[in-house]
């Protein structure tokens, strides 16, 4: 039965793109190399009417199907389990340009096409494409959607939901939903578009997007300050709000845990400010007047922020490269925690006033149950959204804190979002990781609900199966 899938995929997408044995490997690691599954093969469909077919394939066999872009997620949804029965459904074959429109501000790709090039292809047609995380030279646009991406720019320009108007999707029986509408309003009917958004593969393949385009600003300038604590920067934010308005597009905090850990590993970084105080902040504003516009606003914003003794010292980026290298410097923390050793990671939002309050809490919890604990505490506070990371005491072992402490720790953590009234998943979303943590802190209607939808669009469990959910047919283990 195997033999005859992979041969019936063979003649779909060509004996090229379907890889099998060692071939697959970099489609069924993690990009944390924490968990290694085992592929039946790997499909690289080049068309949706393949992606189509492969699908018409895979459910006559009865064959399950992780649809996988970047591979840079990081709750494990994108590979498969480890019993070698599922075919990866590889979409970075897909990765062209189907049309710009400027006069409605929007571009329709190919679900495969990579952040950064989606950017580069907005930023050449005019206008600015504002999705920006650090994973961005290697996801995939459908990736994105598919877990809702948050990252830098989101307290202006929102999550990867709100950039998109209309989507293509095969289905799980597949059949193609052409909803590649580029309308701004739409009100004919339950909203598909953000039923699949966000549901990691488990509702549909999304094949292509139309996505809005924005105006690109005249000038961007880049801050880097030191703040005294987490109420400092809270109040920085909402100073920053006051007097930037909708040119603040960035807020990013970073605690010294964090800093450290970049200056150790990239020393060359030169990281600014980091033993001054115990969090930096990074801003960035966008000017639709001038570069002298937006640096007056910025300078004026910084020193009432000096005045109220709310920053400790600034400095606002002189150019371009000074600005992206501030922002390399955030963007390296994530691959300062690899390189430093495995780690236990939470990816949580909280109302922006909880946060103090929070990580006050959580930190001596975890202090208590794990004396010497690092807390790497970083992310994107203007959306209320902390990467509440941990790592092994320093000199201890890094796999044996992982084994011995990660539930316990994010049981600490996660009590504690929940009764601040967070989320235990801002932007990264559920997958395998976070599945059998979601039932203790979502309500049991929601969870229904979500089972029905399931169950709807999916009914044969073929799509990403036991992610997000436990797929009741089964039992959902892995
Ligand atoms: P994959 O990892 O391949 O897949 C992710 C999920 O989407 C899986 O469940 C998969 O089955 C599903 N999927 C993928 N493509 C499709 C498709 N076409 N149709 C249906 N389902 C699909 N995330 C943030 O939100 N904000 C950040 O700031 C951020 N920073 C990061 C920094 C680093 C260094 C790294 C490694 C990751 C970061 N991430 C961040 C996480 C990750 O980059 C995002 O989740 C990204 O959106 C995943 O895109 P991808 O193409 O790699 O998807
Ligand atoms: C980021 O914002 O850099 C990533 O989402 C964080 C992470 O690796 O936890
Ligand atoms: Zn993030």
């Amino acid at each position: 039965m195997q033999t005859q899938l992979i041969a019936a995929l063979q003649r779909i997408v060509g004996d090229n793109n379907v890889l099998v044995g060692d071939a697959t490997a970099d489609y069924v690691t993690d990009w944390r190399q924490r968990t290694h599954g085992q592929a039946l093969c790997v499909v690289r469909p080049g068309s949706t009417q393949q992606v189509a077919e492969v699908v018409q394939a895979c459910a006559q066999a009865q064959v399950a199907i992780v649809p996988q872009g970047g591979n840079t997620g990081l709750v494990e949804g994108s590979i498969p389990q480890a019993t070698g029965e599922q075919v990866v459904l590889s979409l970075r074959r897909m990765a062209a340009v189907r049309a710009i429109d400027p006069h409605n501000m929007t571009i329709t790709v190919e679900a495969g096409v990579v952040l950064q090039n989606l950017q580069k292809t907005v930023d050449e047609a005019g206008f600015l494409f504002p999705l920006s995380l650090g994973a961005e030279g290697s996801c995939t646009i459908g990736g994105n959607l598919a877990t809702n991406a948050g990252g830098t720019q989101v307290v202006r320009y929102g999550n990867a939901r709100d950039l998109c108007l209309g989507l293509e999707v095969v289905t799980a029986d597949g059949q193609v939903w052409e909803g590649l509408h580029g309308l701004r309003k739409d009100n004919t009917g339950y909203d598909l578009r953000n039923l699949f958004i966000g549901s990691e593969g488990t509702l549909g393949i999304i094949t292509a997007a139309t996505l809005r385009m924005f105006p690109q600003p005249a000038a961007q300038l880049t801050a880097w300050t030191a703040v005294a604590s987490l109420e400092a920067a809270n109040a920085l934010l909402a100073l920053a709000h006051t007097q930037l308005g909708a040119a603040l597009t960035g807020f990013e905090v970073m605690n010294q845990q964090a800093l450290q850990l970049v200056d150790k590993h990239y020393p060359h970084l030169r990281v600014p400010m980091w033993q001054q105080t115990p969090f930096c902040v990074l801003l960035e504003a966008s000017d639709s007047e001038s570069e002298s516009h937006a640096r007056a606003a910025f300078e004026r914003l910084l020193e009432a922020a000096m005045e109220q003794e709310l920053v400790v010292d600034a400095i606002i980026a002189e150019n371009l490269k000074q600005a992206h290298d501030l922002w390399h410097i955030r963007e390296s923390i994530t691959l300062a925690q690899a390189a430093e050793g495995v780690n236990v990671k939470h990816d949580v939002s909280l109302p922006v006033s909880r946060i103090p309050a929070f990580v006050a809490q959580t930190d001596a919890a975890l202090q208590a149950l794990v004396p010497g604990i690092r807390l790497v505490n970083f992310g994107h506070l203007g959306d209320g959204n902390l990467h509440y990371n941990t790592q092994a005491p320093e000199g201890s072992d890094a796999a044996a804190f992982v084994a011995q402490f990660e539930d316990a720790v994010g049981e600490v953590v996660y009590q504690a979002v929940h009764q601040h009234g967070g989320s235990i998943s801002a932007e990264h979303g559920i997958g395998a990781l976070k599945r059998d943590k979601l039932p203790h802190y979502k309500s049991p209607v929601a969870l229904e609900l979500m089972q029905r939808i399931k169950q709807a669009l999916d009914p044969q469990q073929l799509l990403n199966p036991h992610r997000v959910l436990r797929s009741r047919a089964s039992g959902g283990e892995g």
